[in-house]
């Protein structure tokens, strides 16, 4: 079994102004496992907005790579090299293409002689209320069998998710809501203590702790309801 993160929190810092994003990283810095950066930020800022939040805590590039595996290795390379925790790719790229994020991913960490980012796949968006895709059980498999170290996985699909997959596989779950708040785009919220039910290893939360007034305070009253 991993062993569970000491503080499963990620916020997501979907801002397009690397001055916000580093006041909300400072502030949140004591209270999170990882902050997240993703298509917002990066391509607001490019790169350096993961050097700058990764001063304050660890960063999870949530880059959700998607293309032929040459592209993908490359690409994964260069976002290991910023030293992030954790990068993610999307799983109906294939097993050959999460292979080779994993390969990039190695090999760009070791160039920048920093430990191996986390490599995940994610499953189904958590904005798709339930179309026709693959299952996410069988492609948390997939990605399993392609060496990945966990998978993105919806509040609805967790649990099905970590029977599939065993208790050794990391399980991210977005779309989370703190119990009487509403769901903005997200169709398939949970709130922190019901997705950690569920088998979450992390949860990842943006909105209702980004777009209120005392950020920090929102995410220790999220820690309060977790165990
Ligand atoms: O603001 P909110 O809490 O809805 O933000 C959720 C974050 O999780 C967003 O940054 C979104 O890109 C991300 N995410 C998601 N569903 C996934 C993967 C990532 O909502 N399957």
């Amino acid at each position: 079994m991993i062993p569970r993160p000491e503080n499963p929190l990620i916020v997501a810092l979907d801002v397009s102004e690397l001055g916000r994003a580093e006041e909300l990283a400072s502030a949140l810095a004591p209270h999170v496992g990882m902050l997240k950066v993703g298509l917002e930020l990066c391509w607001a800022i490019g790169p350096d907005a993961v050097r700058k939040v990764a001063r304050h805590a660890p960063v999870f590039v949530d880059s959700k790579l998607h293309d032929i595996p040459n592209t993908v290795e490359r690409a994964a390379a260069n976002i290991a090299r910023l030293g992030p925790r954790m990068l993610n790719v999307h799983a109906l790229g294939g097993v050959e293409m999460m292979r080779a994020a994993l390969r990039g991913a190695t090999r760009g960490a070791e160039e920048a002689g920093a430990p191996r980012p986390m490599v995940l796949a994610v499953t189904v968006l958590s904005s798709h209320a339930g179309e026709d895709l693959a299952s996410p059980a069988s492609l948390a498999f997939e990605a399993r069998a392609a060496g990945l170290d966990g998978v993105v996985v919806s509040g609805r699909d967790v649990r099905d998710v970590r029977e599939a997959c065993g208790e050794d596989f990391c399980l991210v779950v977005p779309g989370i809501r703190p119990a009487g708040s509403n769901g903005d785009d997200q169709t398939r919220v949970l709130t922190p203590a019901a997705a950690q039910d569920k088998g979450a290893d992390y949860l990842v939360v943006g909105r209702p702790i980004t777009s209120v007034a005392d950020p920090a305070a929102a995410a220790r009253s999220i820690l309060l309801e977790l165990r």
